[in-house]
């Protein structure tokens, strides 16, 4: 059996925000999951070690390596009134099925014909799955795919920003006190928008990414007393995202900030998008 695990999860959320409620007419966003499993490696061939090892670090390395990824698709669709569904779930799941069997437990640079020319980072992958799932004719209308490649990055394509950009998410953790009590450990999720590079397959260099994020977030908030920071009684998570958006924003020099969510816990996050 080629598929590790298959989860099903919705979340449906009103677009006609003004309604209030969710009434039978109303549209929906449905999102399925599914996990699948790929290695893959960064390299450009025409690079010599020292170029390929400066740009892709750790993806470089021979002969590749493997993720559990996990990928969410975002449809969108009128609630049909007899069925009570925006698309039959079970249409879904054999989509879904069908699209992940290609790329399951392949290697993406040997097995895959979409990466002859590419490099198959997580944003090159979304973009390839939208373009296979997005003519599915069962499936209502796409809106967002999201390739998790672990906890810690997610790649994104969507409508609403076009398909001649893609998004990456990048989770940095670090602990602060924010309250004069104990220490409250913060995932701080970033997320930068932009061209795919043909040459890299990159949105953002990660790894420039991680070094200002290093320099400008973790060591400046990290074990500190947000209070004595910011020279104030009281530190609430917004004005923390605000601060972390504004000590980036200028620093990320390929791609552009677009979101910053600080979560405190499952029920307590902040967005702050400028
Ligand atoms: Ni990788």
């Amino acid at each position: 059996m080629a598929l590790r695990f298959e989860r099903v999860s919705l979340s449906i959320e009103t677009l006609n925000a003004e309604h209030g409620t969710l009434s039978m007419t109303d549209s929906v966003l449905l999102t399925k999951r599914i996990e699948f499993s790929s290695s893959h490696r960064y390299i450009r061939p025409e690079w010599d070690e020292a170029k390929n090892r400066a740009a892709f670090g750790l993806c470089y390395n021979p002969p590749a390596h493997g993720h559990n990824y996990l990928l969410e698709v975002t449809v969108f669709g009128e609630i049909d009134r007899q069925t009570g569904m925006v698309v039959n779930l079970f249409d879904l799941k054999r989509v879904l099925l069908d699209v992940i069997e290609e790329f399951d437990h392949k290697n993406l640079n040997l097995d895959m014909p979409y990466f002859k020319d590419r490099i198959p980072t997580s944003e090159n992958l979304a973009l390839v799955l939208w373009t296979k799932l997005a003519p599915q004719p069962d499936i209502g209308v796409l809106q967002t795919v999201r390739l998790c490649e672990d906890e810690d990055l997610y790649a994104e394509v969507t409508a609403a920003a076009g398909l001649d950009v893609a998004a990456v998410t990048r989770r940095y953790s670090f602990t602060a006190i924010q309250d004069g009590k104990q220490g409250c450990e913060w995932d701080c999720f970033i997320t930068v928008r932009g061209p795919i590079d043909p040459t890299t397959g990159m949105v953002t260099d990660i790894g420039a990414l991680d070094r200002v994020v290093q320099d400008k977030v973790v060591q400046s908030f990290d074990r500190q007393d947000l209070r004595q920071v910011f020279g104030v009684q009281q530190v609430t998570g917004g004005q923390l995202a605000e601060r972390i958006w504004n000590s980036l924003a200028s620093d990320i020099t390929s791609g552009h900030l677009v979101n910053i969510r600080l979560v405190r816990s499952r029920d307590l996050f902040f967005d702050y998008a400028g």
